[in-house]
């Protein structure tokens, strides 16, 4: 049996966080119910000292979950947060405090005006403060994709001490490559004493369009959590998407030894419904959920998915809950998508017959983008009415 991989969705944290994503309690309890029927292991349901609206959110969001998955409520490493979000999970069955502070030197000395020694003991703080509330209780080390690694160790096993039950190493900014990030994940896992008793997560973001890798990266190198959101939602470029890592995972469990538990036809639907929640548009080539990806256009690829899908598909669309491939019909299309489409309309022409059908579609898929069933009837009728008359 592979390793399983526990999927942390912060859509409704991290994810609403992009410009323009914010979402109500009624919304964000709709996603989460739809989260819970995805089978994501923990649900980030908000930020609770940040507005009476995220209290109420993480609050109705435990009280809806039960027991079918953990509720995570965000905190900075200071004790009224601590308090708030406690607060706010007493409805969970799987309460979760998800504390911690910038690790990386413009965190500690920029933002925090803070020495290394007082970042520790800030760590070390947190953990015990909120372990006070609850029992499940995951440390961040923001910025850790930029820290120093020696007192990234440092910190982390300050947070174990005391009794983290996650340690979460962020790459905030999304600038790691991803096999310097996987070897930080292997270096806490060989230096940090007690670790194999503690959940090693990932939480990544997308700046140089490598949030899937890194995660995977972390994967490959111990972690065995993956913080991500429904269409790669968050802050900037976005967090790491779910239906990414998750059918990464999917197609090459037994390389990473690692599973999920998500029930992936449900995929697609997720992907629909945040979108429309937010307002935020997938972008049509968009991995596993874009209206394009198991689309084919040009005739070459199209001549391969017809006699064999897996020519040019790698993901079997019921699997993500996707309609099905699709066939565009474009001037880049060939003879074998044409043939194929118009015998599904059910007109069928002799082999001397098509090249006169095929140029006429021609003419028309140049002068638009896409050529639709409606336009292949009024091409046949018309060729019908000349070659009759
Ligand atoms: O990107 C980040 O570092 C975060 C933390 C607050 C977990 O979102
Ligand atoms: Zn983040």
């Amino acid at each position: 049996m592979t390793r399983k991989i526990h999927i942390f969705d912060t859509t409704l944290r991290d994810g609403e966080q992009s410009p323009g994503a914010s979402m109500n309690t009624e919304e964000k309890l709709i996603v989460a119910q739809q989260l819970i029927r995805m089978g994501v292991d923990i649900i980030e349901a908000g930020f609770p000292i940040s507005s009476p609206g995220d209290f109420r959110s993480v609050q109705e969001i435990g009280r809806l979950a039960g027991d079918s998955c953990t509720v995570c409520g965000l905190t900075r490493a200071v004790d009224k947060d601590i308090d708030r979000a406690a607060e706010a999970l007493k409805t969970a069955k799987r309460p979760r405090i998800h504390t911690g502070l910038g690790v990386s030197p413009s965190h500690l000395r920029d933002k925090l005006h803070i020495t290394e020694e007082e970042c520790i003991e800030r760590a070390r703080h947190c953990v015990s403060y909120a372990k006070r509330y609850v029992e499940d209780v995951e440390f961040y080390a923001e910025d850790a994709g930029r820290s120093d690694q020696d007192f990234l160790i440092r910190v982390i096993q300050a947070a174990v001490d005391a009794g983290a039950t996650v340690v979460n190493i962020p790459d905030t900014t999304g600038y790691s490559l991803p096999e310097a990030f996987g070897a930080r994940i292997k270096s806490l896992s060989d230096n940090v004493i007690g670790i194999e008793n503690v959940i090693i997560s990932v939480h990544t973001h997308n700046d140089l369009g490598m949030a899937t890798a890194l995660a995977l990266e972390g994967v490959k190198n111990g972690a065995r959590q993956i913080e991500c959101t429904i269409n790669g939602l968050g802050e900037r470029a976005g967090n790491t998407a779910l239906e990414e890592v998750v059918m990464a995972i999917k197609m090459h469990g037994e390389e990473l030894d690692a599973h999920t538990d998500v029930v992936t036809p449900e995929l697609t639907r997720a992907s629909h419904l945040v979108s429309r929640i937010t307002g935020m548009n997938v972008q049509a080539n968009k991995a596993i959920v874009g209206a394009n990806a198991f689309a084919h256009s040009s005739g070459i690829h199209q001549d391969g998915v017809l006699k064999a899908r897996n020519t040019y598909e790698i993901i079997d669309p019921a699997d993500v809950g996707a309609a099905g491939s699709e066939i565009i019909l474009s001037a880049r299309s060939g003879h074998a998508a044409l043939r194929h489409r118009l015998s599904e309309l059910g007109y069928t022409f002799k082999d001397e017959e098509f090249d006169d059908v095929y140029n006429r579609f021609l003419e028309i898929a140049d002068q638009k983008k896409e050529v639709y069933d409606e336009d292949l009837e009024s091409m046949v009728q018309e060729r019908q009415r000349e070659v009759q008359a």
